[in-house]
């Protein structure tokens, strides 16, 4: 693809996670399989190494990035944590919940990870590669999904190299991530109240009443995110001759994100459709109506905003 880097491909072994940390130490940036899907890291305490993610990325600058840790007492010291926030993580982590939380004044941060908001968000991943890349370096990993700005998220070692080879120093090629849909995110506020900002595969708390609409607290939230770069149509009964057709359950498609019709299947195919929608030759995507309980809310969320055109 051409760029100003060599993107190295590593095992997911012990010499791969070795050669990453190493690349990380210097302030380079490696995409590294997470149980949600692949992330981009870079060490979290350096401004420089973590411009690199905006710059790797094309991410707008006031988009903060999560910062990813190998313990809860790594992460205490970073953010100030409630009962009820430690609550959250001892009840969920490692695994796909992000909290977003009071930034401590003496955290050892790059200010640009928080992009100047006085919060910051927070995950211990539950895979066995990112923690065991988080355990050979004694620096916390700013994290975001390993995909250029406005895209799909990345799923697998090969969805990565599509969108950022070139871009960045490396990739770790651990498989298909399990999860298959980012983490979910809530804030915890002052009173202990847990509003949650994005759907993801934990549920904790209700949406957000505001959410959709108003002030956009995450701003990665925006409406348009995850765009496969084709007019996307939900709820589609059977394709059109010049659409490819991502279905689910009794609707048979070019992808089928689960032919039992089991939500959390469909969540880790999600991405992999997308992608295969997006390089074939068809100008459209169509995707089969997604029951809208559990982990279906959050693959309608993202499918909602695959479908909105950018501006
Ligand atoms: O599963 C995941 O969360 C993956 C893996 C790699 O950990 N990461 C991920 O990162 O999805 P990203 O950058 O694609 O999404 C992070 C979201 C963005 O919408 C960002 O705006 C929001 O988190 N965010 C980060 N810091 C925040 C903060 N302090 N307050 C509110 N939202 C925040
Ligand atoms: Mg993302």
């Amino acid at each position: 693809m051409g760029g100003k880097y060599a993107t190295e491909t590593l095992q997911a072994n012990e010499g791969g996670i070795a050669r990453a940390a190493a690349i990380l130490r210097a302030g380079g940036l490696v995409a590294v399989p997470t149980e949600t899907v692949y992330g981009l890291a870079a060490r979290a305490d350096s401004e420089e190494a973590v411009g690199r993610i905006y710059e790797a990325k094309g991410r707008p600058s006031f988009n903060p990035l999560i910062v990813h840790v190998p313990t809860i007492e790594q992460a205490e010291r970073l953010a100030v944590f409630s009962a009820r926030s430690r609550e959250l993580a001892q009840d969920n982590w490692p695994g796909p919940l992000t909290l977003v939380l009071p930034r401590r004044e003496d955290a050892e941060l790059a200010a640009r990870v928080t992009a100047d908001l006085p919060t910051l968000a927070l995950r211990m991943p539950d895979h066995p590669v990112m923690a065991a890349l988080l355990e050979a370096v004694d620096f916390p990993l700013a994290a975001p999904s390993a995909n250029r700005s406005g895209f799909i998220s990345p799923t697998s070692a090969k969805h990565v190299l599509a969108s950022l080879d070139g871009r960045i120093d490396a990739v770790i090629d651990g498989g298909a991530s399990r999860s298959g849909l980012e983490s979910t995110i809530v804030a915890v506020r002052e009173d202990d109240t847990v509003e949650q900002l994005r759907p993801g595969p934990i549920e904790v708390a209700r949406r957000n009443s505001g959410s959709g609409t108003g002030s956009i607290e995450a701003p990665g939230q925006l409406a348009s995110h995850y765009a496969p770069g084709k007019p996307l149509r939900l709820r589609a009964d059977d394709r059109a001759d010049d659409e490819f057709m991502i279905g689910f359950g009794e609707i048979a498609g070019d992808c089928t994100l689960s032919e039992a019709g089991n939500l959390e299947e469909a969540a880790s195919r999600l991405y992999a459709c997308l992608h295969e929608g997006a390089r074939s030759d068809k100008p459209r995507i169509a995707v089969a109506s997604i029951p809208d309980r559990g982990i279906g809310a959050a693959i309608n969320d993202r499918l909602r905003r695959a479908a909105t055109p950018p501006d």
